[in-house]
């Protein structure tokens, strides 16, 4: 196992990077038990579809070991573990491939290797995608990217992060425009990874992005997804759509990058997904500290739906591709 990885399990106990404490602090959360790394993805300890998925999948190991895999326990136990957020769909599917096991009076132990091999699975599509992705960066590129899609959304390496890492790792010369996306500042994370790296950047506010394109200092957009349809309709951080408009306006190419996990092909458009809604405090206060009036109202959707027309090509594991190509998958 990777001491570094973002999310790791040890027996019953699941270790996460405590993503709430960064950039300032590098500390590790430690669960005992499935109830607490639900809160844990609840309160965004852990956050990034991917690694909420592996957070899942050893969530519901915990809760095997925790009720010695008594079969009604672990039903509630999963409804527990998939009610924690709704919209990335990398929890739901990992969760699937686990009850099945259940189902099919799997041992603790099988459970336990499934859950690994899912982690795997991410750890090594976000590479591919790193590397696929990477072709799509020119030298000298000047790039946007929106949210956090490094190694601590994904476990390792990040979906639209990895292609970057990997441009400039491949010695290409490029610079990245990181928004801030409010309310939760993930640009923070993916500032903070940037700089591990050493690639050039620096952080904007997310109205800033406009003015940015409009002055040409943009040649790409990449962002990652929380879940997409198969229609290639993508929910992503809120802010993604207004990237994808903007971005068509000023004839940019606008790439998703995303595993397998993260594909939901239940679903025809992205009129369906469930787009999560999160407390008032997000935007009434920051670090804690109000800054508006209290009574003030708040709508706070946490994701977006971007349409598939905007999408220049979805980077994923098995390649580069087109909406028809993920149509096909
Ligand atoms: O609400 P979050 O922070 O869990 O948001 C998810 C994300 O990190 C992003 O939407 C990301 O672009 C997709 S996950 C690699």
């Amino acid at each position: 196992m990777d001491n570094h990885r973002s999310v790791r399990r040890e027996g019953k106990r699941v270790f996460l990077v405590d993503q709430t404490k960064l950039p300032h602090e590098e500390a590790i959360f430690c669960s005992e038990d499935y109830q607490t790394t639900c809160q844990a993805i609840k309160d965004m300890v852990v956050r990034g579809a991917p690694a909420i998925g592996a957070a899942g999948a050893y969530a519901y190991v915990q809760a095997a070991i925790g009720c010695t895999n008594n079969r009604q326990q672990l039903k509630t136990a999963a409804t527990e573990i998939r009610s924690t957020r709704p919209t990335a769909v990398d929890l739901f599917n990992i969760l699937q491939t686990l009850t099945a096991i259940t189902e099919k009076n799997g041992s603790i132990s099988d459970l336990e290797q499934e859950a690994e091999k899912a982690v795997e699975g991410i750890v090594s599509a976000c590479r591919r995608i790193g590397e696929f992705g990477a072709t799509l960066i020119p030298d000298g590129a000047r790039i946007l990217t929106h949210c956090h899609t490094g190694s601590l959304a994904t476990v390792e390496y990040g979906t639209a992060f990895a292609a970057i890492r990997i441009a400039h790792e491949q010695g290409k010369n490029i610079f990245v425009y990181v928004d801030e996306t409010r309310p939760r500042n993930q640009g923070a994370l993916t500032s903070w990874e940037l700089s591990k790296y050493g690639v050039p950047h620096e952080v904007i506010v997310d109205n800033a992005r406009a003015l940015l394109m409009q002055k040409k200092r943009i040649d790409l957009a990449i962002v990652g997804a929380d879940r997409i349809c198969g229609n290639g309709d993508f929910a992503n951080k809120i802010g993604t759509y207004d990237v994808a408009v903007l971005a068509k306006h000023h004839g940019l190419p606008f790439y998703v990058a995303a595993p397998l996990t993260t594909f939901d092909f239940s679903l025809s458009d992205g009129s369906q997904i469930p787009i999560e809604e999160r407390p008032s405090k997000e935007v009434l206060e920051i670090r804690g500290t109000p800054i508006y009036t209290s009574g003030t109202g708040v709508y706070n959707p946490a994701f977006d739906v971007t349409p598939a027309d905007l999408v220049t090509a979805y980077i994923t594991e098995k390649g580069i591709m087109t909406t028809p190509q993920i149509g096909a998958l």
